[in-house]
């Protein structure tokens, strides 16, 4: 078995055991534990408890990777792999009963930073609506038993998706960025959970994606996917403290890059 095959069926199966214990703790009712950088950025005592299991099997399984989750202290490892790890992302609309949130995990190589590190295998679970999506390095992208593939040409316009970040002194700029995409959108969407935002590109069911700020966990996982199922991501003005991920087929690709461009 090669080492990516190990690795995704190993976050598969993590993701959904995480996944299933969201859910079960949403039924019961979710309780705030604190606020982080904003007002809008929560956490919930969910986040905690399903990042300390997923972080617990991940040990059992693979004691010698290291570990960068949402909501602990990141920990080195000596295989040279780390798992990249969003306990519950879209935790707003989790908190609000919203179905769209994911537990999102990847196992990367190199050093575990976003432009450096090389994804090999993730897994994007949600829950609520029981969907698994899965890539492995040079496997292609799955949900459940089908491959994925992104969009190719989109001629009467793309259905595209962003975010906002949680700082409300970024919103007028982001706002801003939304005015240059929408020509060329049919649509736009803001469903709240970036990892199901690329899952949905990587299925198609998006022609693009863009937003500013992400965390590594946020994408680790649904960059893959995409890229897996044929896509192209990219990531722009680095060195900004709020780069900005695009991610899409070849043809909307190119045409949010031209834009997207201009708004730095
Ligand atoms: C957030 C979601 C949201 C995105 C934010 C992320 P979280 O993650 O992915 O869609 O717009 O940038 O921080 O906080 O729910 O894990």
């Amino acid at each position: 078995m090669s080492i990516e095959t190990e690795l995704v069926d190993l976050a598969a199966q993590v993701a959904r055991e995480a996944g299933e214990l969201a859910r079960t703790r949403r039924a019961e009712g979710v309780r705030l534990a604190a606020t982080k950088s904003s007002l809008a950025d929560i956490v919930t005592d969910a986040d905690r408890e399903v990042e300390a299991l997923i972080r617990a099997r991940l040990r059992d399984a693979r004691p010698d990777d290291g570990f960068l989750g949402e909501e602990t202290e990141p920990e080195s490892g000596e295989s040279g792999i780390t798992w990249v790890v969003d306990p519950i992302d879209g935790t707003v609309n989790y908190a609000y009963g919203i179905p769209s949130y994911a537990v999102s995990i990847a196992a990367v190589r190199g050093v575990p930073l976003p432009g450096e590190w090389e994804a090999l295998a993730g897994a994007v679970y949600a829950p609520a609506i029981d969907e698994l999506f899965t890539a492995a390095r040079g496997g292609g992208a799955w949900l459940g038993d089908r491959r994925l593939s992104v969009t190719d040409e989109v001629p009467a316009g793309a259905l595209l998706a962003t975010g906002f970040g949680y700082d409300p002194s970024t919103h007028d700029g982001d706002l801003a960025t939304v005015r240059t995409i929408m020509s060329i959108a049919r649509d736009l969407r803001r469903a709240g959970a970036a990892s199901l935002d690329l899952a949905y590109v990587a299925a198609g069911r998006l022609d693009g994606y863009f937003e500013r700020g992400l965390k590594p966990w946020d994408f680790a996982a649904g960059a893959l996917l995409v890229a897996e199922a044929g896509g192209e991501v990219s990531r722009i003005d680095t060195e900004s403290l709020r780069p900005m991920l695009i991610a899409a087929g070849t043809e909307v690709h190119a045409r949010l890059l031209a834009l997207l461009e201009k708004t730095s």
